[in-house]
């Protein structure tokens, strides 16, 4: 069954929804994007995305397409007419249309805004109960990985380096340090029990959902230090553990080939997972 997917004012059947060659997201990747998960069909900490969005938006002078509130109005929709439990909404602006050149469009162009809906299990993810692999890949993205760019080859060539090597994800690593996983934020648990995390930065993306639960951890009296981490500290840690708006906090048992703590998903992390499904719950009125 196909999609309806948003763009540019119309909602329609995926086949038809086309985008210009002149988009400036598909010729330089000039764009932006924000993926907020949904559970039992409502969004979860959208507030979070949008206020990212815009900031993304700024840091690159592009025009908003249009208010949070009709961006949300906009997801509310597609989950609605797609019939979304679970899952999440993708939406992405770019610059928009104009002739092929490096430099900004002068005058008013207008934002391209798509948006897509995709039904997916984040809850029951076999996943979270066996934990995942990661290998270590050298980061080399650019240096604003604080804005949310479609520029994404560089992530996608490490999740292929990470496939080629039997392994589920990718750890990059700049100067001897992590910086953030593929697609997520990466945590270790330290020896003594702290949760440890890189220190936010143009380094690393400001992570909705490592921000939530970092609340959490602090609610619950949990030791927390936001600084680097190598390779050698996480394989040495307790427990590892990454987070993002599509696997919330997701155990990771081995890197490098190194066994992380007894090879199974560790406690704290296990507990920081269900407080953070609880509380999305709680946030919509569900339980
Ligand atoms: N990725 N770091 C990077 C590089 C990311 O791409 C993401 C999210 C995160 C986690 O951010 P959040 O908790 O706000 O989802 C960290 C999304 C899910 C994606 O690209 O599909």
């Amino acid at each position: 069954m196909s999609r309806i997917v948003y763009l540019n004012g119309e909602y329609l059947p995926e086949e038809q929804a086309r985008v210009s060659v002149f988009d400036r997201g598909f010729l330089f990747a000039d764009g932006v994007y924000e993926v907020s998960s949904v559970l039992r069909g409502k969004l979860i900490d959208n507030q979070g995305h949008l206020v990212r969005l815009r900031r993304s938006l700024n840091e690159l002078a592009m025009a908003a397409p249009a208010s949070d509130a009709e961006i949300e109005s906009i997801q509310n929709s597609l989950i609605e007419r797609n019939n979304v439990d679970e899952g999440l909404v993708y939406l992405q602006v770019t610059r928009g249309e104009a002739d092929r050149d490096f430099a900004y469009p002068e005058g008013v162009v207008q934002p391209s805004l798509v948006m897509f809906t995709q039904q997916k299990n984040v809850i029951d993810s076999p996943q979270a109960t066996s934990g995942i692999s990661v290998i270590a890949v050298d980061d080399i993205r650019w240096r604003r990985r604080d804005i949310k760019s479609v520029g994404l080859l560089a992530p996608c060539m490490a999740k292929m380096q990470a496939k080629a090597a039997g392994a589920d994800d990718a750890w990059l690593v700049e100067d001897g340090y992590v910086t953030e996983g593929s697609s997520n934020n990466a945590f270790i648990i330290d020896a003594e029990g702290t949760l440890v995390t890189r220190q936010l930065g143009t380094e690393i993306l400001a992570g909705i959902t490592r921000k939530a639960v970092l609340k959490l951890a602090a609610e619950h009296r949990i030791r927390i230090e936001q600084r680097s981490f190598s390779i050698e500290e996480a394989c040495a840690a307790r427990e590892a553990f990454i987070t993002s708006a599509t696997t919330f906090v997701m155990p990771v048992v081995s890197i490098e080939g190194t066994r992380i703590g007894d090879g199974k998903p560790g406690k704290l992390t296990q507990r920081l997972r269900e407080l953070y499904i609880q509380t999305a719950l709680d946030s919509i009125g569900e339980r």
